[in-house]
Order: C-alpha cells, then sequence, then structure tokens
C-alpha cells in the first residue's frame, strides 16, 4: 500500500512514484527507504550534497540499476529499457562519441531512441543543434569541444526523441553563469511545453529555479517543498535556500504540512 505524504499528488497524475526505495553498493546502503512522487509537467530538482546518492536515485528511475526494495513507477509502470523511449537521461559525465561529430552525435541518439523516418529525424537532428546553439560546430568532433559544449551536445542527444519525462544529473555542473542562465532558459522552455524535468544538483542557484525540490542526504530525503517553503519552513524571513538546507539537516526531519 502507498503511503502519500499530505503533498504528494494523486498516482494518476505523477510522472514518477516511487515508495519505500532501497539500493545497496555491497554492503553501503545508498538510498534508504525513500519515497517521492513528481507531479507531471514539473520541474523536480534533487538537492544534496556528493556521495548524498543523487545519481544512484537517477539510475533506479530509468532502470539501469535495480532496486534492492521497494516501487518505482515511471509514467505509471516501473522502468525498463523497452520503455526507454518515453524517457531522455543526460548522465553525470557526458556519454558521448569522442571521434563523431556533434550532428553524429545527434544522429545517433535519435536513431536509438526509434525516429526511423529519415527526413523527420534529420529536421529534428538540426532543430536540436540549433536549439543547444551548436549550428557553427556541427561537423566538429566532439573531442574537439570545450566542456560546456560538450554538455550542450550530451542534452541535445537527451532530447531529441522529445521524451516527456527528461532526467538531467548535474546539467549545469562547470557551466559559466551565461550558459547556466541559457541551459535553465531550454528547461523551462521544456517544462512549458510539458516535460516532466528531474535535475540533480549540489547547487542552490539550480534549487531555485526547479518548481518542486527534496533535499537529499544519505540515501535520504531530509525536506521537500517548493523553494519558498522550504525557505519560510525555517522560520527565519531572511533564509537561503542553502540555509534551508543546512537548517534540515540539523533538524534531521521531514516538514509535511502538518507540523
Ligand atoms: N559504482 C559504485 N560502486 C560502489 N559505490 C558507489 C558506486 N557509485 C556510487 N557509489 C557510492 O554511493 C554513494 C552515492 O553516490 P552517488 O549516487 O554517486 O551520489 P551523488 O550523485 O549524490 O554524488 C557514495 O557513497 C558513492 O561513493
Ligand atoms: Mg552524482
Amino acid at each position: 500500500m502507498k503511503t502519500l505524504t499530505s503533498d504528494a499528488v494523486p498516482a494518476v497524475t505523477a510522472a514518477v512514484a516511487i515508495d519505500n526505495l532501497s539500493f545497496n553498493y555491497g554492503r553501503l546502503r545508498v538510498i534508504d527507504g525513500l519515497s517521492l512522487e513528481v507531479g507531471a509537467g514539473t520541474s523536480f530538482g534533487l538537492l544534496g550534497p556528493n556521495g548524498s546518492g543523487k545519481t544512484t536515485l537517477i539510475r533506479l528511475m530509468v532502470g539501469l540499476l535495480k532496486p534492492a526494495g521497494g516501487t518505482i513507477h515511471c509514467l505509471g509502470r516501473p522502468p525498463s529499457p523497452a520503455r526507454a523511449r518515453n524517457m531522455g537521461y543526460m548522465p553525470q559525465l557526458p556519454a558521448l562519441y569522442q571521434e563523431l561529430s556533434v550532428e553524429q552525435n545527434i544522429e545517433f541518439f535519435a536513431r536509438i531512441y526509434g525516429m526511423k523516418d529519415k527526413r523527420q529525424r534529420s529536421q529534428r537532428v538540426e532543430e536540436v543543434i540549433r536549439l543547444v546553439d551548436l549550428w557553427s560546430r556541427r561537423k566538429t568532433s566532439v573531442l574537439k569541444l570545450s566542456g560546456g559544449m560538450k554538455q550542450r551536445v550530451s542534452l541535445g542527444c537527451a532530447i531529441v526523441h522529445r521524451p516527456p519525462l527528461l532526467f538531467l544529473d548535474e546539467p549545469t555542473v562547470g557551466l559559466d553563469p551565461e550558459l547556466r542562465a541559457h541551459f535553465w532558459r531550454h528547461f523551462e522552455n521544456l517544462t512549458a511545453a510539458g516535460t516532466t524535468l528531474i535535475i540533480s544538483s549540489h547547487t542552490m542557484d539550480d534549487a531555485a529555479h526547479c518548481r518542486q525540490l527534496v533535499f537529499m542526504r544519505q540515501g535520504k530525503i531530509i525536506a521537500k517543498g517548493s523553494p519558498a517553503e522550504l525557505q519560510a519552513a525555517t522560520g527565519d524571513g531572511c533564509a537561503s535556500l542553502e540555509d534551508a538546507f543546512l537548517y534540515f539537516i540539523r533538524k534531521g526531519k521531514v516538514p509535511t504540512g502538518d507540523d
């Protein structure tokens, strides 16, 4: 039986529903009895320090790892490679073919995500290359690109098949402020078009852009809510999100709306 917290959305509109999830690497418990619901069409932030389990949680949600316990439903079903076409995944480290060009990488992902019609596929590849602002570099091999450009290619590969559910693992790390703002404009356009975004980050700058957030620590959720709710829960009218994170670490408890 699923336990819903007071701010959870009904299962029918949840893009992701996780109940009592656990995962271990050997004897290390990395995800520890974690439950959450992500409403469709929102931007949902997984915030936490390095090692708190963000990447592991994303890999479980996309079906690359199998839970030790608990359940995960993405778009109403357990994640599986057969349903990968409904999801996009931008890994923490870009998984690109270094020798291939920007265009060839994005084209490759379009094919593996099942975009069969050649004309439609090449139109979409062109559209995505322009979207990530790499048109002038489309024939350049990834090897020769800067880190920020590689991240843009990686984003392009994750969105080329227009997935309704998109997982972005620390997509803005290492980006300069201008490029970070550029990424966030993309993300906001994607949610405006109905895409559900799940974004991990350890920066509070990213957190402030998300509509809903969870703070993670040691494989557990220590707080959840909108940025404003999390700040308000500290009782300090001037609290920043960073202050809120530290507050919940000290408190070691989850605000449920009824405490
Ligand atoms: N492949 C692995 N084998 C063993 N331990 C791992 C592996 N990947 C991650 N871990 C451990 O799992 C914990 C969570 O890691 P991770 O999910 O990468 O956290 P985050 O993405 O929040 O930095 C860390 O203690 C990390 O050392
Ligand atoms: Mg990580």
